[in-house]
């Protein structure tokens, strides 16, 4: 288990890219992997969330061939995945998990997938109900709720579900399952969440239709394997944004970032709050946006975040609490109470570890109330194993009065294994 230690340093200056879009590529393995013909994969991410689904995905019998930025995936076609002999370890990734599961529900064998503590620990029932419905026979413990889970699949209906959460990883464990299925999927969310999966089978020519928060799938498509290049994290990105913007004299320009408008919120609420984020070189890859960001260091002010505003966002609040600690004024966030089932319970990890570093939050049921302008304290916190937390610790140590030392931060690589590199890159050395 080992443990991080920053020295505040001065500004963060230079130009750096970070590691590809975890959510794309989880995407991009799996629709390959069911396709017919073979495919690049360029800039994938190669944190071990990602490499957990591509050991899975060799495990049911894909062919895959792993470079250090591409990877070649040889699709076996709807019907083509092999009876893995061993569970399916996702370690600590939901997303990982989840979708795969949608994709065993519709195979005629027998297969169980688990994961780290954590992940053992996080809510299953959301994706074994709609699946259940559709066909597949699923056991887990706590009747289903928890992982491991051993999954019959089989022959799969179409379904209609709404789903009480909006949740791209329950959407799309349904639409990965509705691939298998006779008929129509239909699937529908109180908001709208990241649309990675309805793009990128969109781009790969399987037919769906989409309005706002519905999502229309015919099942038992054909399609061939096309190239992919995955942009980089914005999740990844907004720890240097939010670093750069609290930091007085940094000026910081990362490259080639996915700006799906399902995930910008973190650019959105951080704009109202004052930042200076320019968006410059935009286009579009693999039915993706992307564009590159500069940040220059400026004075924020606090916001309110309500319920509507959190799926946009839902994966930058370790981070966002870390700008509203050093923003002027209040900070209010309400809706947020997703955030209790992520890796950890992230209201609760920020709040305690915050509070070690002199910032005050009062954790709240569904979010926290924070008065801004802390003065950040050197100490020593932990992460709860917990990849976003660790890293907007090591993002809010950058604004302290001494060093802080960060426990338990192998959890980092899960997502973004170059992370301190990019920092210290960041960090103009006063010799
Ligand atoms: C993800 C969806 C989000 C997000 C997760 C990645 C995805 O979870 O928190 O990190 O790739 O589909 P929910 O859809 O469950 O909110």
């Amino acid at each position: 288990m080992s443990a991080l230690t920053i020295t505040p340093n001065g500004p963060l200056r230079g130009t750096i890219r970070v590691p590809g879009d975890k959510s794309i590529t989880h995407r991009a393995l799996l629709t390959s992997a069911l396709a017919e013909g073979s495919a690049t994969i360029t800039g994938y991410c190669r944190g071990d969330d990602c490499l957990n689904t591509l050991r899975a995905l060799q495990a049911l019998g894909v062919a895959i061939e792993v470079e250090t930025d591409t990877v070649r995936v040889w699709g076996k076609g709807l019907g083509g995945l092999t009876e893995p002999v061993l569970p399916l370890d996702c370690g600590n990734s939901g997303t990982g998990l989840r979708l795969l599961a949608g994709v065993l529900a519709g195979q005629p064998f027998f297969s169980i997938l688990t994961g780290d503590d954590s992940l053992r620990r996080r809510p299953m029932g959301r994706i074994v109900n709609p699946l259940r419905m559709m066909g597949a026979a699923i056991q887990g413990r706590k009747g289903g709720e928890l992982a491991p889970l051993a999954i019959q699949g089989g022959t799969l209906q179409g379904i209609e579900y709404r789903s009480p959460v909006p949740s791209a990883q329950i959407k799309s464990a349904v639409l990965f399952a509705g691939l298998f299925a006779q008929g129509e999927t239909r699937f529908s969310e109180p908001a709208p969440s990241r649309d990675h999966t309805e793009r990128m089978f969109r781009y790969l020519g399987i037919p769906l239709e989409t309005d706002g928060c519905h999502v229309v799938l015919s099942g038992r498509p054909t399609y061939t394997a096309k190239d992919v290049s995955v942009p980089g994290d914005l999740s990844a990105a907004a720890f240097f944004i939010v670093g750069a913007s609290l930091v007085p004299g940094s000026e910081v320009r990362i490259v080639n970032i996915g700006l799906n408008p399902a995930r910008t919120g973190i650019l959105d609420v951080l704009g109202e709050m004052g930042a200076d984020i320019r968006i410059v070189n935009q286009r579009e890859d693999a039915g993706e946006p992307v564009g590159d960001l500069v940040v220059r260091a400026a004075p924020l002010r606090g916001v309110t975040i309500e319920a509507a505003d959190v799926p946009k966002m839902i994966d930058e609040f370790p981070i966002f609490c870390v700008a509203a600690a050093l923003a002027e004024g209040r900070t209010v966030v309400t809706g947020a109470e997703e955030l209790r089932v992520k890796e950890t319970d992230r209201i609760h990890a920020m709040a305690t570890e915050m509070t070690k570093l002199n910032v005050p939050i009062q954790e709240t049921p569904d979010g926290f109330v924070l008065d801004g302008g802390a003065v950040v304290k050197g100490g020593t916190c932990t992460s709860h194993g917990d990849h976003r937390v660790a890293m907007a610790l090591a993002i809010t140590a950058l604004t302290g009065d001494a060093p802080t030392t960060i426990l338990d931060t192998d959890c980092i690589a899960t997502s973004f294994p170059n992370f301190h590199d990019n920092l210290l890159e960041l960090l103009t050395i006063s010799l």
